[in-house]
C-alpha cells in the first residue's frame, strides 16, 4: 500500500491570462466547482472531473467523469482509473488542455483552451518517444497500478462526497435539459429557458409577514385603517332608540357599511329597516342620484351625528353657489332662501303628501282629511280641483292636532284653530298665515336638531320630509298624539 503525499502544483492559466499560482495540496481536484483546485469553467466539465495526486515520487490522474472522459495524449481514461503522468504529457478535459511538465517535486500543468478540438484529436507529437516510454512503464507499473488503486480510490472515493456536498446548482441553469447534443450545445443563443428561478421562499415568507401584520391591524386596530372614527351611533355595541331605527348595532364594525358585494347605499338601508324606521329617499331625489353618504357624512369623530349632518346638507347642496349637476340636474337657492309658502300668484304651488305619506297619518286626520275634500269639491267658486284639494291638505296638516305655539291664538285646548292664521274671513286674511310659519318651522320648534337649524333660520326637513316612514319626526314634538288617532 501506498501513501498520497502532499506535492506542489503550478498552474499557468493560458486560458485566463491570470498569473501562475503554485499550491500545496496531496490532492489537486480539477472539475467544474468552485471548490476545485483547478477549476475549469466549461459545461461539458463535470463538477469533479479529474484528480491527481502524488505517490512515490510520481504523479497520478484519475478520471472520475461518466459523460465527456478525460484523455492522456489522446487517449481516454477509463473511468475511475488511474494513470501515470509522464513530462509532456497532454491532458484533456473538455475543451481545456493541460500540458503536464516536472519541475522538481513539483508538477507544472499549463492549461489552455482549444475549443474547436474534439475528443481524440490531441496527440502528443512533440513527444511520441515519451509516450511509448510510458507505455512501457505502464506495464511495468501493472503490478504496482493494482496497489495504488486501492489507497488513491480510497482518497478520492473522499473527495467525491465532499465534492457532492460543495454541490450548489448555480442560480442560473436550463429549466429543461439540452434537446441538442454534440458541439451544438455550446451555441448558445440567449432564450427564456435560462431564468433566475423565482426566490420562492422569499415571497412565501414575505406573503406571511405581511398577511399577519394586516390581520394584526385589522383586528387591533381598525382604527389604523379608518379617516377618523366612527360617529357615536356606529360606534355603540347597544341600540338606544326606541323604538328601533336599525336592524342591530354597528359596535364599531367596518363591513357592515363597506362591503364588496354590494353598495354602501344599500348597505345603509338594509340596516336601517324596522317596524318604526325606513330610509326612503324622495323621488326627485332618487332621480336625482341623491343617495345616503350624500346628506349623512361619517368618519367625523364620535361626537358626529349623522342626523343632525343630514339636516345641514339640504341648504348647502341647494345653494346657488352650488354649481355642481347632479344627473345633469342643478340645484339653486329654493325660495329666496326662506321659508316656504305654499301659494304663490293666489295658486297653490305646493306639491302636498302623495298617498303612502297620508297612509302613516292617524285614521282620525285621514278622515277629516275626507270630509274637508268633500266639502271643498261641494265649492265650485274656489279655485280647481287641484287646488282644492291642496288647501284640504295643508289645512287639515295645521288642523286638529297641531298644538299652537306661543305668540299665535289656539282654541281653549291649546290647538291650533282659524284664527290662529286668519284675522278675518270675509273676505278670508292671507297676510296673517305668511307671518306664521317661522314660529314652527324653524330650529327652535325642531327640538332635536336645535343646534343646527336657528330659530330664525328655516328647518328644511319640517316641511320637506325625507324619511316619512319614522316613527318619531321632529313634528311629534306639536303634535297632540291622543287626537285623531
Ligand atoms: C356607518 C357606515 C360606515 C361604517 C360602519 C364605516 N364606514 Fe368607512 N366610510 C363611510 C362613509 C359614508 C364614507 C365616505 C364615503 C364617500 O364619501 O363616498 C366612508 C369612507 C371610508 C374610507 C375612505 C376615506 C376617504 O377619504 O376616501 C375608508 C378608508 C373607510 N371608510 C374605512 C372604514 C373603516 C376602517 C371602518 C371600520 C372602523 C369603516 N370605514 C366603517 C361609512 C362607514
Ligand atoms: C336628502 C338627504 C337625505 C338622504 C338622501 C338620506 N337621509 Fe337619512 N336623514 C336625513 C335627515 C335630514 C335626517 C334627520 C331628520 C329626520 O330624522 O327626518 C335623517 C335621518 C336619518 C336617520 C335617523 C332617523 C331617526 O329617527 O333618528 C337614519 C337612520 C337615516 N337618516 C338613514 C338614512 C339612510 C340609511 C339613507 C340612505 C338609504 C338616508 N338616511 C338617506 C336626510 C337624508
Ligand atoms: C349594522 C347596522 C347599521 C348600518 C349598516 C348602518 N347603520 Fe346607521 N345606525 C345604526 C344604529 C344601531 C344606529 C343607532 C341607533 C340606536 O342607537 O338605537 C344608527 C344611527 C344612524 C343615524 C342617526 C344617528 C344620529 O345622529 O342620531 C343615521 C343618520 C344613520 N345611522 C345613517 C346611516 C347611514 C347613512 C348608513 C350607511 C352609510 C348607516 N347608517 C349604516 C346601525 C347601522
Ligand atoms: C347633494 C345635493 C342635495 C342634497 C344634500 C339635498 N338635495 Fe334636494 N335635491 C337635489 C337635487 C339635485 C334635486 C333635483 C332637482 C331637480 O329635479 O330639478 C333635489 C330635489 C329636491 C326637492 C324637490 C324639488 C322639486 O322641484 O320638486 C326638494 C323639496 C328637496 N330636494 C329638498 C331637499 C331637502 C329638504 C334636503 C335635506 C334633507 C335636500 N333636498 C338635500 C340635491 C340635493
Ligand atoms: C297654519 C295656518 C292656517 C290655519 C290654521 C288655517 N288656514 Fe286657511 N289658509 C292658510 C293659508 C296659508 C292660506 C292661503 C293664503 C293665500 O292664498 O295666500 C289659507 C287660505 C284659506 C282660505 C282661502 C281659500 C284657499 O283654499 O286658498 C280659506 C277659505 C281658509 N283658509 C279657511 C280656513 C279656515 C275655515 C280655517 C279653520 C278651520 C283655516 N283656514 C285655518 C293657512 C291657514
Ligand atoms: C303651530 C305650528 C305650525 C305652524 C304655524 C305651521 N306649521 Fe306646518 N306643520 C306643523 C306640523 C306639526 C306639521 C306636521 C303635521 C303632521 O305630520 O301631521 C306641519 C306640516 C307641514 C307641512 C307638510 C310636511 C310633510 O309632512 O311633508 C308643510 C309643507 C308645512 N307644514 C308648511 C307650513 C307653512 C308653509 C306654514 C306657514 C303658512 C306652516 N306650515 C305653519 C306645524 C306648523
Ligand atoms: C315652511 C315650510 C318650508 C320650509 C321650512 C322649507 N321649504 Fe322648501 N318649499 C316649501 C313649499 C311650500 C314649497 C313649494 C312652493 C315653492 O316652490 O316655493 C317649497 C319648495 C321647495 C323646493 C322646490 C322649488 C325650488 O325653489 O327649487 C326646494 C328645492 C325646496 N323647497 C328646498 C328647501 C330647502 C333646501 C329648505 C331648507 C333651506 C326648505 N325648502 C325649507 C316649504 C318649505
Amino acid at each position: 500500500m501506498m501513501e498520497t503525499q502532499a506535492s506542489k502544483y503550478i498552474i499557468t492559466r493560458e486560458d485566463l491570462n491570470v498569473d501562475p499560482i503554485a499550491l500545496l495540496t496531496d490532492g489537486l481536484k480539477i472539475g467544474r466547482l468552485p471548490g476545485c483546485e483547478l477549476v475549469l469553467n466549461h459545461p461539458t466539465v463535470s463538477r469533479l472531473h479529474a484528480g491527481i495526486n502524488a505517490a512515490d515520487g510520481r504523479f497520478y490522474v484519475f478520471n472520475f467523469s461518466h459523460s465527456s472522459g478525460t484523455t492522456l495524449n489522446g487517449r481516454v481514461i477509463p473511468v475511475e482509473e488511474a494513470e501515470v503522468l509522464a513530462d509532456g504529457d497532454a491532458l484533456q478535459i473538455g475543451p481545456f488542455i493541460l500540458h503536464a511538465q516536472r519541475q522538481g517535486d513539483a508538477l507544472n500543468l499549463r492549461v489552455s483552451l482549444q475549443v474547436a478540438v474534439k475528443i481524440g484529436e490531441v496527440e502528443a507529437r512533440d513527444d511520441i518517444h515519451a509516450a511509448s516510454t510510458r507505455a512501457v512503464e505502464a506495464k511495468q507499473d501493472a503490478r504496482l497500478m493494482s496497489g495504488i488503486s486501492d489507497s488513491l480510490s480510497v482518497f478520492w472515493e473522499k473527495r467525491k462526497r465532499e465534492a457532492g456536498k460543495m454541490q450548489r446548482l448555480s442560480a442560473l441553469r436550463p429549466q429543461a435539459p439540452s434537446r441538442v447534443l454534440g458541439k451544438a450545445r455550446f451555441n448558445w443563443t440567449p432564450t427564456r429557458d435560462l431564468v433566475r428561478p423565482w426566490p420562492v421562499s422569499v415571497f412565501v415568507w414575505g406573503v406571511i409577514v405581511v398577511g399577519l401584520l394586516s390581520v394584526v391591524a385589522a383586528v387591533g386596530y381598525t382604527k389604523a385603517f379608518s379617516p377618523a372614527p366612527l360617529s357615536g351611533a356606529h360606534a355603540r355595541a347597544t341600540a338606544q332608540v326606541a323604538p328601533a331605527i336599525a336592524v342591530r348595532p354597528n359596535a364599531n364594525s367596518c363591513t357592515t357599511c363597506h362591503t364588496l358585494k354590494s353598495g354602501m347605499e344599500s348597505n345603509c338601508a338594509a340596516c336601517h329597516q324596522t317596524e318604526a324606521f325606513a330610509a326612503t329617499i324622495t323621488k326627485p331625489h332618487v332621480d336625482a342620484g341623491i343617495t345616503c353618504v350624500n346628506c349623512h357624512a361619517e368618519h367625523r369623530g364620535v361626537e358626529f351625528s349623522p342626523a343632525a349632518d343630514g339636516v345641514q346638507a339640504c341648504a348647502s347642496c341647494h345653494d346657488d353657489a352650488n354649481h355642481q349637476l347632479y344627473r345633469g340636474k342643478p340645484v339653486k337657492t329654493p325660495h329666496g332662501g326662506t321659508f316656504g309658502y305654499p301659494v304663490a300668484n293666489g295658486k297653490w304651488v305646493w306639491a302636498g303628501l302623495d298617498q303612502a305619506e297620508w297612509a302613516r297619518k292617524p285614521p282620525g286626520v285621514r278622515e277629516a282629511l275626507g270630509r274637508m275634500e268633500d266639502a271643498a269639491h261641494r265649492q265650485p267658486t274656489a279655485g280647481d280641483a287641484a287646488d282644492r284639494q291642496r288647501s284640504a291638505q295643508f289645512h287639515i296638516l295645521h288642523l286638529h292636532r297641531v298644538k299652537t305655539v306661543e305668540g299665535l291664538r289656539g282654541n281653549k285646548d291649546g290647538e291650533m284653530s282659524c284664527s290662529s292664521c286668519h284675522q278675518s274671513f270675509a273676505p278670508i286674511d292671507r297676510i296673517t298665515p305668511r307671518t306664521t310659519c317661522a314660529s314652527c318651522h324653524n330650529g327652535n320648534r325642531a327640538g332635536r336638531f336645535q343646534s343646527v337649524v336657528a330659530g330664525d333660520q328655516p328647518n328644511c326637513v319640517s316641511c320637506h320630509v325625507q324619511h316619512f316612514k319614522d316613527a318619531r319626526p321632529w313634528a311629534s314634538l306639536f303634535l297632540d298624539g291622543a287626537r285623531g288617532q
